[in-house]
């Protein structure tokens, strides 16, 4: 426990934009004070509101899809644009009929309740029919992340026993690197939008053309009665120590998606044009890319390309999206590119910004308001939790710099080390009541890891913050050693396994080194093997032999070579010691050092 230092006090005096008048704003927002729906709501309300349960109970499919009444149903749901620029659009009505013929075809192939079904797919529209079309059968669905290299990909597949791989001809090879190690999947479905791929005669396991399942598929399909506390999806996450671990969530979790995508995202699905950047392989990309805004009936667009400022304010202007979900990194290389893009384009269409994944710095709030004329709201919340926790409102004076107040329905504290709670002022653990619909439920087979998040009724969050007066929170830091580089969690024992897997790699150790651009970047620390001599060649090649195998995201982009690193006695790499060693801190207790 510490008392807030100057440097964090300091945060305190960044700017103020102070709450706006609502009743003079353009489009008056869904929370109108922020003050009287805390004291009040409960997520029941949401249910109540959206007439939830439906007939079949829970069911995602239902809920997002299939059970909006006739006029929405004719909306579309679903603006894609491809790479090349190409566009096609779904209507709820075309969603319903494409994942009730793919839940056919999967019931066909035997896929039932409890089932593992994954994606491996880039941004596409068959991720979208692929996810609602497993949950109509109640299987458990696990999209994954385009950038991810087989070892990501097996670490995942093999953790929870997948039935069904869901993947294009270009991401298959990864598949087939690693195919022998996951000898549970069944089906491998190519989902081939050039119409060139050519399936070849093969048995194990099974490789079917996602477009020959679709053609021979009955287009009407009951969506069984669904429990609330049927498993829906499951997103891995990387901690401290071992392999990444997958987070279960439910069906029910539509409730606290949908109510924070109405009081947050402030969506009003009669006129807006909604955006989130993010990819449906993270929590952000399910939650708010699919499941929130489409409970409210929303338009939705999606891009499949990748960040690129003018392709970004072309896209804005083009479908006049009004509402924008995005991450602090992706602001920052906004503000990287300069004014002369943003003036380029016609952008009034926007009326609410928002960010998450990592700490949204004082200087991108200040920038977006100069530039779009809305302050970035940043929100706070973790894969574990499902729906944002901690945000900032459109009704509400947002502080830059600070993540906001906790959302109606959401209590938090900032505990001491013994599990005290402390007053204003003072840092300590972010915690949380583990009671928003959209908690997660377990950690795939690894129930004591889960249980050993929670402590007298709060949720533990690994990070750690501080509340002022006001009731607002700051972050100030993970309280372990997970790296969040551009809002993406790496864990250091991934990467470590990774580097040690090349023949040079004596031993690794794994940290973040802050950054200007993407907050923190993977630093490796290795020792080399007998007979390998340092280099720049040798540096590069372990770089894209992570790269390769991993996750283009989680590889080193700094490695240094030590001739042995600090350890423990019992031989644990000490990566706090080569934090501070980076970082030209105190080296604080080293006693345990082998010396
Ligand atoms: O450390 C916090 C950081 O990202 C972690 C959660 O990462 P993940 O489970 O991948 O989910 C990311 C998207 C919801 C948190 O424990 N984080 C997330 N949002 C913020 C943040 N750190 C500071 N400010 C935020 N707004």
């Amino acid at each position: 426990m510490s008392t807030v230092n100057d440097s964090v006090s300091a945060t305190h005096a960044t700017p103020t934009f102070t709450k706006p008048d609502v009743v003079s704003m353009a489009v008056a927002p869904t929370m109108a004070s922020y003050e009287t729906l805390y004291k009040t709501y409960d997520w029941s309300q949401t249910e109540k509101a959206l007439n939830w349960p439906r007939k079949n109970g829970y069911n995602l499919a239902t809920l997002c899809i299939d059970g909006h009444p006739d006029e929405v149903m004719q909306r579309d749901a679903l603006i894609w644009v491809s790479k090349d620029g190409k566009e096609e659009r779904y209507t709820f009505a075309d969603l319903k009929r494409e994942t009730n013929k793919l839940a056919n075809a999967l019931t066909r192939l035997g896929i039932k309740q409890g089932d593992r079904v994954f994606t491996f797919l880039e941004r596409v529209p068959e991720v979208y029919i692929s996810v609602f079309a497993a949950l109509k059968v109640q299987a458990l669905v696990g999209p994954l992340f385009a950038a991810f290299g087989p070892e990501a990909i097996r670490d995942r597949l093999s953790d929870c026993q997948a039935k069904v791989l869901i993947t294009s001809p270009e991401l298959k090879g990864r598949f087939e690197q690693i195919m022998r190690d996951c000898p549970s999947i069944e089906y491998v479905i190519v989902v081939d939008r050039e119409g060139t791929y050519k399936l070849t005669v093969e048995t194990d396991p099974d490789v079917l053309l996602y477009s020959d399942l679709m053609a021979s598929a009955d287009a009407a399909f009951d969506v069984p009665h669904t429990d609330k506390n049927q498993p829906s999806i499951i997103h891995y996450t990387s901690g401290t120590t071992g392999k990444p671990k997958g987070a279960v969530h439910r069906h029910y979790s539509a409730v606290s998606q949908a109510a924070t995508a109405k009081y947050v995202l402030d969506l009003q699905p009669e006129t807006d044009v909604y955006w989130c950047t993010a990819d449906p392989g993270w929590v952000t990309g399910t939650s708010y890319g699919m499941i929130g805004p489409w409970a409210l009936g929303t338009t939705q667009l999606v891009y499949e390309g990748g960040f690129n400022p003018e392709t970004w304010y072309k896209l804005i202007q083009d479908y006049k999206v009004t509402v924008w979900y995005t991450a602090p990194t992706a602001i920052r290389m906004l503000m990287k590119a300069g004014e002369a893009p943003v003036r380029a384009y016609d952008l009034s269409s926007l009326r609410h910004l928002l960010s998450v994944g990592e700490p949204l710095n004082p200087e991108a709030i200040v920038w977006g308001e100069a530039q779009f004329g809305h302050v970035f709201h940043d929100t706070w919340w973790q894969t574990e939790t499902g729906c944002m926790h901690i945000c900032n409102y459109a009704s509400m004076t947002v502080k830059a710099g600070s993540m906001g107040r906790p959302h109606p329905g959401v209590v938090a504290g900032i505990l001491d080390e013994d599990g005290n709670e402390l007053e204003a002022g003072q840092e300590g653990h972010l915690v949380v009541r583990p009671d928003a619909p959209s908690f997660f439920q377990t950690y795939w087979g690894r129930q004591e890891l889960y249980d050993s998040r929670f402590k007298n009724g709060w949720y533990y969050t690994g990070d750690r913050a501080w509340r002022d007066e006001d009731g607002y929170y700051w972050f100030v830091g993970r309280a372990d050693d997970v790296i969040n580089t551009a809002g993406h969690l790496v864990g250091p024992f991934e990467v470590e396994s990774a580097l040690v897997a090349h023949p040079a790699v004596a031993e690794a150790g794994v940290i973040g080194k802050p950054d200007a651009e993407r907050m923190e970047i993977v630093k490796a620390f290795i020792s080399l093997k007998a007979g390998y001599e340092d280099s720049e060649k040798l540096r590069e090649e372990i770089r894209l032999f992570v790269r390769n195998r991993l996750a283009a995201h989680a590889y080193p982009r700094e490695i240094e070579v030590l001739e042995g690193l600090p350890k423990t006695r019992s031989g644990k790499i000490m990566r706090r010691l080569l934090k501070a060693r980076e970082l030209g801190l105190p080296e604080g207790d080293v006693s345990t050092l082998e010396t």
